[in-house]
């Protein structure tokens, strides 16, 4: 268990329900369900190696090449969960986590959820704590609120739960990736630039300042059950338009808020519209935007549509880069390719 390296590599989600606000920001406790769909990590993924060893004087954690500064709001809940599984291990020892990801970190490419998913995975292999996925999804949560649906593949549901200690927050598989393995998530890249808001910081300013967030809750609530029933009738026209209007709904409050949040760009109110203009001409919903904290699109849709999708999208100014990525079967996995040699 001590001075032996573990490492893992999970991937991002993206929301098809959003979260956005939290009632405890301590924990990362959601106002509202949400219901992702876990990518693959063959495409797009975070890497992490740990040690725990008696030889640290701290924990020391390196994302990307830098190190991360303890004292930043935004990166309590990497260490707070590193000191919660040695807790529970019954062990002082320090850990050293080096991490990398194989896309941009803060672009709302939903990075913390993939290191967070990756992370509480790591900590209970290293420190052989048994945890269920359900007890290492409410880990994964105190991260980052999305890393608590990072721990499963397929399509995820994050119960929001009502207690004030987070017991009844926690994920499920609710579709496996067979199930519906023509679901697609074409990702376009439009910037690579760390968020001026960061979300810890927008979940709780939008929740405490913003008046439509009132209605947001049960507006995302009614989203989750009709998604859920799309999903298991494979009713994509439906599932789009939940889709789209839920994204909609979230980044209606960040505006909302005061004073106001916005991510998205000109490019992204230009895929929006294209999408829309795509949807009309073929009578029926073929393709759903989403975006997360950042003006990166995320368009769901099925296989047989992508290059149509794509080719009607391409020429839009300000696009970087278009990545198709698949559904993944399973959350985070271990790997023998260490991240850590000598420490
Ligand atoms: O998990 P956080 O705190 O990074 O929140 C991000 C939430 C969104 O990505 C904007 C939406 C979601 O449900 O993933």
């Amino acid at each position: 268990m001590l001075d032996k390296i573990y490492t893992a590599i999970g991937s991002p989600n993206i929301a098809f329900v959003k979260y956005w606000g939290t009632r405890n920001e301590k924990i990362n406790l959601p106002f509202n369900s949400s219901l992702s769909m876990t990518l693959d990590k063959g495409v797009i993924s975070t890497k992490t190696s740990i040690v725990f060893s008696k030889k640290f004087d701290k924990d020391k954690i390196i994302v990307d090449g830098n190190e991360l500064n303890l004292e930043e709001p935004k990166n309590k809940g990497r260490f707070d969960i590193i000191e919660e599984a040695r807790k529970k291990a019954n062990i002082d020892a320090k850990a050293l986590v080096v991490s990398h990801n194989n896309f941009p970190k803060g672009s709302g490419l939903a990075s913390s959820a993939s290191a967070g998913a990756t992370l509480a995975f790591l900590l209970n292999k290293a420190l052989e704590l048994n945890m269920n996925e359900r007890e290492l999804s409410i880990m994964a949560r105190k991260f980052s609120g999305s890393a608590c649906r990072g721990i499963y593949g397929g399509i995820v549901l994050w119960h929001r739960g009502m207690s004030d200690d987070g017991t009844d927050s926690y994920s499920e598989q609710v579709l496996k990736k067979e199930e519906w393995s023509d679901l697609i998530d074409i990702i376009v890249l439009i910037s690579e630039q760390e968020k001026k808001v960061s979300s810890k910081e927008g979940h709780v300013h939008t929740a405490t300042t913003s008046e439509l967030f009132r209605i947001r809750p049960e507006v995302a609530e009614r989203h989750v059950e009709r998604a859920l029933d799309y999903l298991k009738n494979k009713d994509f026209h439906n599932l789009a338009e939940i889709i789209m209007r839920d994204s909609n709904s979230m980044h209606a409050v960040m505006l909302d808020s005061y004073p106001p949040i916005f991510y998205l760009n000109e490019t992204s109110k230009e895929i929006i519209y294209r999408i829309n203009q795509i949807n009309e001409e073929n009578k029926e919903n073929i393709a759903a935007y989403t975006f997360d904290a950042g003006p990166n699109a995320n368009i769901i849709t099925l296989k047989k549509y992508k290059d149509e999708i794509i080719e009607k999208i391409r020429d839009i100014q300000g696009i970087k880069d278009i990545i198709v990525v698949e559904m993944d079967q399973s959350g985070p996995i271990l790997s023998n390719d260490h991240l850590i040699n000598d420490y």
